[in-house]
């Protein structure tokens, strides 16, 4: 009889609040940073991936998206086919009665519960959940660190979707990017009162490739230079003793200070990036209000490459919050219509 092997795995959105941003070593995905991020709910943004294999299949190994057929010929993810398959085949090596899966086509179908046209990164989830998803086909005993240092190839942001909670991308500084990995911080249950909103400003796919932004930035920004040499690591420094302490307002304001700095230098770039739009900036002021009408820091906004916001605050503050974005926000075009549809307040992954 001839044996199908199948494997199943999730893996998490995450949304960093101390950003990588430039890379050292493009092919490895090595970053000129280090970067800490929050896991959010599987419910709510996750990948769910199915790896199979079998001595029937023939051709090259497939992958399905949503549905349709995806190109993995790219670099990226031939380099995490292959160093997944030369951990397998080192394991067969070593015991032959094993089933030779290292010399079978794999089939990939993976599947986003979020709309993939919400302009939100899927590609940290994509990749943490197809290394995942084989690294149990085939038995690897690696650690989840281990597996990120994998996953990084991808996409550098995947490797912190391997855990859940507060996770901390270390940047290394081997050559061969074996110290470049994620590790946890805490897990969400440290600080289960966390919540994300997520503003869906636009749904168009982002202007400028993370890629190539980080090219253009590393290329051409003096800021950078002082956001790799200072700013950065004050900022792991700081946000690594507000999450310990669970100290929200320490953690908000160097959240925010983070996505500014970030977006400075995007901006410093020659010719300028601009990730953020209007209706983005006009988040930003709603946060600002909500804390001044608080009289303490109780929200914090951060943006990625694009223009949607993702608001963290606590369970305590989540009508107040939810409720002043509808107000604050509802003259302003380009939200409403889309973030009634899209934005959820949603936990943290375990
Ligand atoms: O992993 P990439 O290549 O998609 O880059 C992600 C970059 C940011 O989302 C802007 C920041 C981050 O740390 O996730």
């Amino acid at each position: 009889m001839t044996e199908i092997y199948r494997a199943s795995t999730t893996a998490p959105v995450n949304i960093a609040v101390v950003k990588y941003w430039g890379k050292r070593d493009a092919k490895l995905n090595l970053p000129t940073n280090s970067s800490l991020s929050v896991t959010l709910s599987q419910a709510d943004l996750r990948t769910l991936t199915t790896a199979t294999c079998s001595s029937t299949y023939t051709g090259e190994d497939t992958l399905t998206l949503n549905g349709s057929p995806s190109d993995i010929s790219g670099a990226r993810t031939q380099a995490c086919l292959r160093e997944l398959r030369s951990l397998r085949a080192a394991l067969e090596e070593k015991d032959p009665s094993l089933p030779k899966l290292s010399k079978m086509p794999l089939r990939l179908v993976s599947e986003n519960n979020f709309p993939t046209a919400a302009g939100l990164a899927s590609s940290a989830a994509g990749f943490a959940a197809l290394v995942r998803a084989i690294a149990n086909l085939y038995e690897l005993p690696n650690s989840p660190t281990e597996l990120s240092i994998i996953a990084r190839q991808g996409s550098g942001s995947a490797c912190r979707s391997l855990f859940g909670g507060y996770v901390a991308w270390r940047h290394g500084s081997q050559e061969d990017g074996l110290d470049s990995k994620a590790v946890e911080i805490a897990p969400a249950s440290h600080w289960p009162e966390m919540r994300a909103l997520i503003l869906v400003v636009s749904a168009a796919k982002k202007g400028v490739s993370s890629t190539s932004g980080m090219q253009q930035t590393v290329a051409t920004s003096d800021l950078f230079k002082g956001r790799v040499a200072t700013v950065v690591p004050a900022h792991m420094d700081a946000m690594e003793k507000a999450i310990a302490a669970r100290d929200f307002a320490g953690f908000a304001e160097v959240t925010m200070k983070d996505s500014n700095s970030f977006h400075s230098c995007c901006s410093d770039t020659y010719p300028p990036i601009y990730y953020m739009n209007d209706v983005s900036r006009a988040a930003v002021r709603a946060v600002e209000a909500i804390n001044a009408a608080a009289g303490k820091t109780i929200a914090a906004y951060t943006f990625d490459a694009g223009p949607n916001a993702v608001i963290y605050f606590l369970e305590e503050n989540s009508n107040l919050i939810i409720g002043t974005f509808y107000k604050l926000l509802q003259g302003v075009d380009g939200w409403k219509e889309e973030a009634k549809a899209s934005s959820s307040s949603i936990q943290l992954e375990e």
